[in-house]
């Protein structure tokens, strides 16, 4: 099967999405010239280009994109080709208006924008596969290519006509009958019980909440659809050249396609990642996304997208300050990214995007973001024979799991303020901070390689999951779980006693009596910390050991963590620093490699292969004791005992013999 290597070939990929079909063809000879000079060796083509292909249904324009595969490959540069099927002509919807889209409130999605596909509609999904097949026949063996680029970003939903048709069928898989489905919805409730499938839509505006194991089917279903989308091409163009590698790029942590399984059917992983440079945790945002595309590639991945400056998506859009780009790309790589490509090549002059940043941007070659853009270019050449293709290893995993996050996302919980993202990052954020490297894993995966296993909050969690988490402390792990986990099965049924019993007995709660969310203002005494967010009236077991107790309020004097040898139950968000200080010293009880001693606040250190990177998230220069010899790949300078790292420095560092 090709993978990765077949795209980067001992390099670390660098350039990003071109999209030349805005620009006159003059314009083209000085992009390869400019590129060569950022040290590009990779461009993205064609994801926006069905118009320009067929500009009317069946025509065929490929003669633009000939020439420009030759040129691009006449300089040594690589081609990413996109199927542009995420953004179909207008006059697929003027002609077929059953291809656009429907919101929840069966308003139509219209053209004049991007992305207006009906997932379910056999005629998009026809007209998509005849472009995908002829692009795939055309440039399957051209020398140029290095990597097939599914669609862009796979994220619409559809609740009109076709999608319930596809609904249907889709239910009918799972189910079989309307009696087990309407066991599994719970259709008693509210007087909703199916006696035909026709009745059955999809979860459109209604009146007042909506069935939960229906919105959550619904959030399944739109994940396999889209996926059918993508599997659909990949196929095609498999048969046109096996050789290629094929991906699509995810979103990060984007909670319409469950990512797990579909990094299954990727030969690469990759995502595009836009921090927003004024987030104080923009590092530890771009760090997470990095352990969890690295965890569903099982190995190194490719960041697809992201910004040299400003994007323009949010209410107000900051540059990225000097070093900014550079910090997080070369923090990409050292999360073991094989790659790092950008939304754009050149700043587009018209369209909606025209304030957002490019590789080149208005400013041109004599702009600062493009001096910084080849800087990039050549360090990246640098490093790419001691990194490409080399791993990185972590003893601790958090667990993620996207049906559990669909489950959470529903109206009528215990409290809207619970955000399955926030506190998945919280959690994150306490072993970034303490430099500890940390994988993902999916509540049913093998978990024995990981010494700590950690669950920041899991609500629904099926029987293998739980029996997974069961083997795993059994089999000696150790394992830590955050509040609100365990308390729904697979069909969003709340499990007898508000939590799986397993896993109650696995902590030491004899009962759950209540959960007692916080308002955003509150926090609960738990001693030695303030728990956040959510807390709980439990019971401990007499053989529990309380390691923290709620003091005052409602909750005095009961149980606010406790463990039961290996297995911890947190039943609140204790407050940042101490979170970190109870996950360190849990992680040094399960024998978790420490970090290296002595890092500074700001500076984070991370393990790929050989090489020790280190990088200053601070504007502060950073001084960091490092016993020893080492020489910086980036300078080449020989370093003994201390590195000094200026503004968003980075080092990257070989052990010398
Ligand atoms: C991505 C998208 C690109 C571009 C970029 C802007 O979501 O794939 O086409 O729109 O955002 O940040």
């Amino acid at each position: 099967m090709p993978a990765l290597d077949d795209t980067t070939r001992g390099r670390l990929l660098f350039g990003g999405d071109y999209n030349p079909e805005q620009w006159p063809e003059e314009v083209w000879l000085d992009d390869v010239r400019l590129m060569k000079k950022a040290g590009v060796n990779s461009v993205t083509l064609g994801v926006f280009s069905w118009a320009r292909i067929e500009p009317r249904p069946g025509a065929r324009e490929f003669d633009w994109l000939d020439r420009l595969m030759d040129l691009i490959h006449g300089n040594g540069i690589g081609v990413v080709l996109a199927t542009p099927t995420a953004s179909p002509p207008p006059w697929m919807g003027t002609l077929h208006p059953e291809t656009l889209p429907r919101d929840e409130d069966g308003r139509i999605v219209w053209w004049g924008s991007r992305q207006q596909f009906a997932h379910s509609s056999p005629v998009y999904r026809r007209y998509a596969a005849a472009l995908t097949e002829d692009l795939a026949a055309r440039y399957g063996s051209h020398p140029a290519l290095t990597l097939w680029h599914i669609n862009n970003e796979y994220c619409t939903y559809d609740w009109g006509d076709e999608a319930a048709r596809a609904f249907r069928g889709w239910l009918r898989a799972k189910y079989g009958t309307l009696e087990v489905l309407n066991e599994a919805w719970g259709t008693a409730f509210w007087s909703q019980r199916y006696d035909a499938w026709d009745e059955i839509i999809p979860p459109r505006r209604a009146q007042y909440m909506r069935n939960p194991t229906q919105v959550l089917d619904f959030k399944r279903f739109t994940s396999d659809a889209l996926l059918e989308c993508y599997l659909a091409e990949r196929d095609i163009v498999n048969r046109h050249s096996p050789h290629i590698p094929v991906t699509t790029n995810f979103m990060p942590l984007w909670s319409g396609q469950d990512a797990w399984q579909w990094a299954e059917h990727e030969d690469v992983v990759s995502v595009d990642i836009y921090p927003d440079p004024r987030d104080p945790w923009a590092g530890q945002d771009n760090a997470m996304i990095g352990d969890l595309t690295r965890s569903q590639a099982r190995g190194p991945w490719l960041v697809m997208e992201q910004a040299a400056g400003p994007v323009n998506f949010r209410g107000v859009n900051h540059p990225k300050p000097r070093g900014l780009n550079r910090l997080l790309s070369l923090q990409s790589v050292a999360r073991g990214a094989d790659g790092v490509c950008f939304f754009q090549w050149r700043a587009s002059r018209q369209g909606a995007e025209k304030f957002h940043s490019g590789m080149l941007g208005h400013a041109g070659e004599e702009g600062r973001v493009f001096a910084e853009v080849k800087e990039l270019g050549a360090e990246l050449a640098r490093l790419a024979p001691a990194v490409a293709g080399t791993r990185v290893t972590a003893e601790v995993a958090i667990l993620h799991d996207w049906d559990s996050w669909w489950a959470d996302q529903q109206e009528g919980r215990v409290s809207a303020r619970l955000d399955h993202p926030e506190v998945v990052r919280a959690w994150h954020r306490a072993l970034w901070e303490a430099n500890t490297p940390t994988d993902f894993a999916h509540p049913e995966h093998d978990l024995s390689r990981y010494r700590l296993v950690l669950v920041p909050h899991l609500y629904l969690l099926t029987d293998t999951a739980v029996d997974n988490l069961l083997a795993y402390v059994a089999g000696g792990g150790t394992l830590v779980c955050g509040f609100h986990t365990g308390v729904a099965d697979h069909d969003d049924r709340v499990r007898p006693g508000g939590m799986d019993a397993r896993l109650r007995d696995l902590f030491g709660i004899s009962v759950l009596h209540e959960w007692w969310p916080l308002e955003a203002e509150e926090r609960v005494d738990c001693g030695a910390f303030y728990g956040t967010l959510w807390s709980e009236e439990l019971t401990a077991a007499d053989d529990a050991e309380v390691v923290a107790a709620y003091r005052g309020g409602e909750l005095d004097g009961l149980p606010a963590l406790l463990r039961r040898d290996r297995a911890w139950y947190f039943s609140t968000l204790p407050e940042p620093a101490a979170l970190r200080a109870l996950l360190t010293r849990v992680a040094h009880e399960a024998g978790v490699r420490p970090p290296p001693h002595g890092l500074p606040l700001g500076v984070e250190a991370v393990r790929r292969g050989e090489l020790l990177f280190l990088l200053n998230h601070g504007r502060d220069a950073a001084t960091v004791p490092l016993p020893g010899h080492y020489r910086d790949l980036l300078t080449g300078a020989a370093i003994q005992d201390v590195v000094s790292l200026g503004r968003y420095g980075v080092a990257v560092l070989e052990q010398a013999s």
